[in-house]
């Protein structure tokens, strides 16, 4: 679904101009389309509708509390990685029982917080954190509900930052040592052995990798259930690709098409899936306002007023974010650099990118900036984080105000 689309000359965000929301909230601003962050949602209930499931949204894509909010309306759940995580979900009103909690680093303290909030199930990475894990519940007289995250050495294809499937690297536990952790879990009195879970990267654009995990996760499974374990959760983690540029994701009935076949060997277990990205990758564009032109050494710039700070991902990935112009001015196209205000050369939207020729004052749109945008923002060179707004229809709200300078200081 596109809902940034031209209308009279407009980017429009569903029925908003984007103009009236950069007049009335100021820039940078990400705004969010409601309509483009359900529809994911729902169509992802749709293609697993025949069999049993539970998404968990992964919320360090996007974690503002009204878009949270839209996840535990449909009655889905969430991945989480962090006590700050499991406090936003909670905040924005997810059920516990629907949480999931990865991470290689989880803390003494951050189980405790979810053992008493009453999570669905941790998903262990290490020896070490069962350990403690068991330790912390049999303190709280709790019994921890516990997945293995296993490390299927699978290659996604994705960016090496983000791809987290592979053997060496931090992530997960290995399927034969896992195996004899498993056994060691079930006889813990503290645990209750409830699954198996993995994830092997971000940005995925085959399905490939995803069953070949799968498979191996499942022949797991069929080894513990033989040693007489009652596994009640599949979890195949997030990672589904979006198209940023001319990316071409598999379609989302093929994806589930191969786990639907996949989960029919494995009667009893419910398929858990995280997907992030793919839910909110497209459903916020980042808005900036040229502040100026330049020139150096035969390069062009267009300085604008959102930097690395408010979207990393350039920078960081070396992603590429389509960047369109808010009114269309039908000036000819030049090729720029667009950058941020940050003191670093690394701070840039776009390099060498062909746009129409910007003005001082001209509104860019930076597409597909809903994942890993606003969450992974700092205040680096004490900016201000951004404001978020969500539009609905031809109406929009402030659902994160702007930092202030206090804001910055708070704490100090
Ligand atoms: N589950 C786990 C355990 C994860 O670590 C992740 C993402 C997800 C689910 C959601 O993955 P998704 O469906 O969004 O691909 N900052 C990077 C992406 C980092 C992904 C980290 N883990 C970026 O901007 O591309």
């Amino acid at each position: 679904m596109n809902v940034f689309e031209y209308r009279a000359g407009q980017l429009m965000a569903e029925g908003v101009p984007l103009a009236d929301i950069a007049a009335a909230v100021g820039t940078p601003v990400y705004v969010y389309s409601r309509a483009a962050f359900v529809g994911p949602l729902d169509e992802l209930e749709a293609a697993f509708d025949h069999i049993p499931h539970l998404v968990c949204f992964s919320v360090k894509s996007a974690a503002n509390l009204a878009l949270l909010k839209l996840v535990a309306e449909r009655g889905q759940g969430a991945d989480i990685v962090s006590g700050g995580e499991l406090f936003r979900a909670l905040k924005g009103g997810l059920a516990a029982g629907r949480v999931v909690f990865s991470g290689v680093g989880k803390t003494g303290r951050e189980m405790a917080e979810a053992l008493s909030a009453g999570i669905l199930m941790f998903n262990v990475e290490s020896a070490g954190e069962l350990a403690l894990l068991s330790e912390t519940a049999g303190r709280m007289k709790l019994k921890a509900p516990v997945a293995l995250r296993i490390n299927p050495d699978v290659d996604p294809g994705a960016h090496p930052y983000v791809a987290t499937g592979l053997k060496e690297s931090k992530f997960g536990l290995a399927p034969e040592p896992a195996g004899e952790l498993y056994l060691k879990a079930a006889r813990d009195p503290n645990l209750e052995v409830l699954g198996l879970a993995c994830h092997i990267g971000s940005q995925l654009l085959t399905t490939a990798p995803f069953l070949a995990a799968a498979e191996k996760l499942k022949n797991l499974a069929l080894k513990l259930k033989e040693a007489g374990l009652g596994l009640k959760y599949f979890d195949l983690g997030g990672g589904l690709g979006i198209r940023y540029r001319e990316e071409s994701p598999p379609p989302l009935t093929e994806y589930a098409a191969g786990l639907k076949k996949l989960m029919a060997g494995l009667p009893g277990l419910t398929l858990v899936l995280e997907p992030g990205r793919y839910v909110s990758g497209n459903s916020a564009v980042l808005l900036v306002r040229t502040l100026y032109r330049k020139e150096n050494g035969g390069r062009r710039f267009v300085v604008v007023d959102g930097a690395m700070n408010d979207l990393a991902r350039p920078s960081l990935y070396g992603s590429y974010h389509r960047i369109l112009p808010v009114r269309r001015s039908g000036r000819p196209e030049i090729t720029v650099d667009v950058v941020g205000p940050i003191c670093e050369s690394g701070d840039f939207l776009a390099k060498d990118r062909p746009l129409p020729e910007t003005e001082a004052g001209d509104l860019l749109a930076v597409m597909g900036a809903g994942a890993y945008g606003f969450t992974m923002s700092s205040n680096y060179n004490a900016r201000p984080r951004a404001a978020e707004v969500l539009v609905d229809g031809d109406r929009f709200r402030v659902v994160r105000a702007r930092e202030t300078y206090e804001d910055l200081v708070r704490g100090e």
